[in-house]
């Protein structure tokens, strides 16, 4: 029997890519830089399977693109906005993520965030080496305390309650924020307090975002939510960039209505090297890397892959962000 015939859109780590080319005959885009969406949609074309990146634009003309014997797409990530899951799902193909397994390592980076904005650690870093420390100074790149201060926590699902055990060690206030979530209940019995969006941006010393993207968080954090919050506020986003409104951001920094930002996401990204946002000297940005630990990078390529082949061999997939294609007649064995 011929092996199925898959895309991946990048070469992933070799734990999931194994698996994958074990089971498959796999075209695997080689190098750094995503497909084109043109040379993306002629790879897409006659394969059973596509596992594709954050960085690919999974829309319904790339998904028609493929052909009709399209059988899953697998994402390598836990936020699935680059793909058009009601597409696919009218289509009967189910899409795959990768969830959980990234948690603790992007609310560790959250915190890597919080701690280097706070304490200033890259300002101590580029005064040591450009040689501006002449002495220890009383007055000399104070910052602010982490331990007792108050977080807003944006979207308390798995990563946002993450943070919030890693913000109880540190014996700060936790307010969360959660569109989805009823009542007062704090799921991860924190003695976090649930609040409206306005009262948690009127309250938080740092206000981090952890909730996915889509019609509803697109651009929740705008200009009016940026005057609600406090100047010496920090704001850190490991969620999606198009969350916050970058020309919102800019003002609110460059005005210091609030005081830093630090940003592992970015819209768009990579953030164009020309963008005032760069200019800035209270913001923070690294490239979208909180969850890039080696061991976690690993088993997200072999859920991945996981999801691939459950979908390619018509079982259902481990994680499946369209259930719902299983209840339609349309689903394809
Ligand atoms: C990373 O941003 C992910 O969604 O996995």
């Amino acid at each position: 029997m011929s092996k199925p015939k898959v895309f991946v859109c990048r070469d992933i780590p070799e734990q999931g890519l194994i698996i994958v080319q074990n089971y498959c005959k796999a075209d695997v885009w080689p190098g750094e830089i995503p497909p084109s969406r043109e040379e993306l949609i002629a790879h897409i074309r006659d394969v059973d399977g596509l596992l594709c990146l954050l960085t690919d634009l999974i829309d319904q003309e790339v998904i028609e693109a493929a052909g009709p014997q399209l059988k899953v797409i697998s994402n390598h990530a836990v936020g699935f906005d680059n793909v058009d899951v009601k597409s696919a799902t009218r289509l009967g193909i189910p899409v795959g993520n990768t969830p959980g397994i990234l948690t603790e390592t992007t609310a560790d980076f959250t915190f890597a965030l919080i701690m280097a904005t706070s304490r200033r650690l890259i300002e101590g870093h580029t005064c040591v080496r450009s040689g501006g420390w002449r002495t220890w100074g009383p007055k000399f790149l104070l910052g602010k305390d982490i331990f007792g201060a108050t977080i807003g926590i944006v979207g308390y699902g798995r990563i946002g309650q993450a943070v919030a055990r890693r913000a109880r060690g540190f014996n700060m206030k936790i307010l969360y924020y959660d569109p989805d979530l009823t009542g007062n209940s704090d799921p991860a019995s924190l003695g976090a307090q649930a609040t409206s969006l306005e009262e948690l941006l009127r309250k938080s010393d740092f206000v981090t975002i952890h909730t996915p993207l889509n019609e509803q968080t697109y651009h929740m954090l705008d200009k009016k939510a940026f005057q609600k919050m406090k100047p010496d506020t920090i704001l850190i986003n490991t969620a999606r960039g198009g969350i916050v409104e970058s020309e919102a951001l800019y003002i609110a920094l460059k005005e210091h209505s609030i005081a830093f930002a630090a940003l592992d996401v970015t819209e768009p990204e990579p953030i164009p090297i020309e963008s005032p946002l760069l200019e800035l000297d209270n913001l923070l940005i690294t490239p979208h890397m909180a969850s890039a630990s080696q061991a976690t990078r690993g088993k997200m390529a072999e859920m991945a892959a996981c999801n691939l082949i459950a979908g390619l061999r018509g079982e259902r997939l481990p994680y499946c962000v369209n259930p719902e294609v299983y209840d339609t007649n349309h689903f394809k064995v």
